[in-house]
């Protein structure tokens, strides 16, 4: 059993329905290595400071280790009178080690330690989820690498417009994820920084030394102000609007794959590993993966404007209202690990189908606008002119049942004369698709460059 931390100003035994409102232990028991790791640091900086004994310091480390040992072998008991994590472990410490452990809370207060476990939590999470957008963006590489040739219709509005490859149409998705990843970096950067030692608001009255403390947990540098810090959550709102961020990227490229995978696009098939079958239609192979990529994308918005109204209107510096700030982004983390890991492994596994791309290429005219450019360059008509015969031309295909890419010369001829034999390979879609050559356009050689650049990328890091 656990020795109760001392409760201070209220001596009356707490209402049982009062221990469930107020605890927090029931999640914030994820962040028990933190709590741990923070409280080393902090002994080791009160020794130092002379604040405490080295023996008492030593015992703690001991005692801390052991508790650490204890939960991760679910041998610990998280008792909700315990209130949250801090209490938990402290408790439990003093049940172990005695009267030192009384000495750990020296100098600090539980504001200042929930705002360390906390962003020392989120500033991990930052790493996590860049780790795996890169494993991402090597399956997508990879995939790009194979389809620099493959045709398909490029589309605005969901109607087909101009013929693009597919590694071009993968390498989009590929700059998302770079800004995700950037943003995630950044994030990072902007809050390392360590809010110990802040203790409830206002500073201690104790010789400590930040920076030493900060050190110790691999921060960047110490906080400037501590009634800020100890008020401060802009950490946590990042990482939620960066996942936010993810989770819709990742929620369009999701919709795009259920579009493809259907039999009207047939464009993709999803593996029999990574789709599930329907309990009553046989016949059945749905896209349950991307469907809940999408339809998670709900939860982790939910998440972020929860925690954005949660602390708007707050008075300086902490309030309770902020115990709130935790479950949201311990959802929004682990549901935007998991998914870039199945959504890794769904595109890994997933079968291009380039003819079906190729027939599509073929239905919607997608050359017109090469049409209309050639008129121009080589006919001497006026860009507006060349856009108004073009349409006739397409209304003729249309009639005829053909693609403007199947037209031959001599109908091409009916209406304008100068119109010579070059016209039969610009209207082709390969040809299109390779006239596109501007920078970032979609022409294989322009494809091809967007792939080196965003290989070397992954390189240096
Ligand atoms: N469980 C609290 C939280 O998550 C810890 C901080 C409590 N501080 C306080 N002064 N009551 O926010």
């Amino acid at each position: 059993m656990s020795t109760k931390v001392a409760s201070g100003k209220t001596t009356a035994p707490k209402a049982k329905l009062l221990d469930e409102f107020n605890a927090s232990i029931m999640f914030d028991k994820e962040l028990y290595l933190q709590d741990i790791e923070g409280s080393i640091a902090h002994v080791k900086m009160l020794s130092k400071q002379e604040i405490i004994s080295n023996e008492a310091k030593e015992k703690i480390i001991d005692g801390l280790h052991v508790v650490q040992q204890e939960i991760e072998e679910g041998q610990y008991n998280f008792d909700i009178s315990d209130e949250d994590i801090h209490m938990s472990i402290e408790s439990r410490l003093s049940t172990l080690i005695g009267d030192d452990a009384k000495r750990m809370h020296t100098a600090r207060s539980r504001n200042d330690q929930v705002a360390l476990d906390f962003r020392m939590y989120v500033l991990k999470s930052n790493k996590e989820l860049v780790e795996l957008l890169f494993d991402l963006q090597r399956v997508l590489l990879d995939i790009s690498a194979k389809h620099t040739k493959t045709l398909l219709p490029g589309m605005t509005h969901l109607q087909h417009a101009q013929p693009i490859n597919f590694a071009y149409h993968m390498l989009a998705y590929v700059s998302m994820f770079k800004r995700d990843i950037e943003r995630f970096e950044d994030s990072y950067k902007r809050n390392n920084i360590s809010p110990i030692g802040c203790a409830a608001l206002a500073g201690s009255p104790y010789q400590t030394d930040r920076e030493y403390e900060a050190k110790l947990l691999g921060f960047d540098s110490v906080s400037i102000n501590c009634l800020d810090t100890v008020s401060d959550r802009d950490f946590a709102l990042e990482i939620l609007f960066n996942i936010s961020t993810l989770m819709m990227h990742i929620s369009r490229l999701s919709e795009e794959i259920i579009l493809w995978s259907s039999s009207e696009f047939g464009f993709v098939e999803l593996s029999d590993e990574y789709s599930t079958s329907s309990s009553i239609m046989p016949q059945k192979k749905n896209p349950d993966v991307p469907e809940l990529l999408r339809g998670k994308t709900g939860r982790v918005n939910g998440n972020l404007i929860s925690l954005l109204t949660v602390l708007k209107g707050l008075p300086l510096a902490y309030n309770k209202d902020m115990q709130e700030d935790k479950e949201g982004v311990f959802d929004s983390v682990k549901t935007a690990k998991i998914s870039v890991k199945i959504l890794s492994e769904a595109l890994k596994s997933m079968r291009i189908n380039k003819e079906e791309m190729l027939k599509a290429t073929k239905k919607g005219h997608l050359s017109a606008t090469d049409l209309a450019d050639y008129l121009t360059a080589n006919c001497e008509y006026t860009f507006r002119d060349a856009y108004k015969l073009t349409g006739e031309v397409v209304a003729y295909a249309e009639e005829n049942k053909k693609d403007i890419s199947e037209l031959n010369l001599d109908e091409l001829k009916k209406f304008e004369l100068k119109i010579q034999e070059d016209i039969i390979n610009t209207l082709e879609l390969e040809t299109s698709m390779n006239a596109r050559k501007s920078q970032g356009g979609t022409a294989t050689c322009s494809t091809l460059k967007q792939l080196e650049y965003f290989e070397s990328w992954m390189k240096i890091r």
